[in-house]
């Protein structure tokens, strides 16, 4: 995993992507922002995908942030190989890691405080997954809606 960290936002999570990629990029993260530059209306699925593109080509972890984070996670999730998990809390972002290996965090700018959603932001980059039994249910994420369904080990 490389430290770049790709990061992108609508028009109603600017100020949030500022602000973490100031701290992100104090901490030593190379910051690859994806846009918008400004708060005019904008339609989160174009910088979703912008994001995807380059969290896939580098191998990257990613932030994605709206208003409230799920028409991000919503629209990241349908890429294959990305894994975007929206969080409220360092335990979810913690967990998102460890066991779900996400490689998108998703945040809500309109729900989150800026001191939580930094706090979010440095567990989710401060912790590994953990592999073991949680590599065969990603696996098994990748396969789960194929028919006929695969059976539990
Ligand atoms: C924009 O008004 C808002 O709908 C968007 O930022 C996001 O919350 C959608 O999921």
């Amino acid at each position: 995993m490389s430290k770049t960290v790709v990061i992108g936002s609508d028009h109603a999570g600017v100020a949030l992507k500022k602000l973490l990629s100031d701290h992100l990029a104090a901490q030593g993260y190379d910051v690859v922002d994806v846009g918008p530059a400004d708060t005019k209306s904008v339609d989160y699925p174009i910088f979703a995908a912008r994001a995807c593109d380059a969290v896939l080509a580098q191998n990257a972890l990613g932030i994605l942030i709206c208003g409230t984070g799920l028409g991000m996670s919503m629209t990241a999730n349908r890429r294959p190989g990305i894994r975007a998990a929206l969080c409220a809390n360092e335990f979810m972002a913690r967990m998102a890691r460890l066991h779900n290996d996400a490689n998108i965090l998703c945040l809500g700018e309109r729900v989150l405080g800026q001191g939580l959603a930094l706090a979010i932001a440095d567990a989710f980059f401060t912790t590994d997954f953990e592999g073991g039994r949680h590599k065969r249910r990603l696996d098994l994420m990748e396969s789960c809606h194929d028919r006929p369904q695969p059976q539990h080990p």
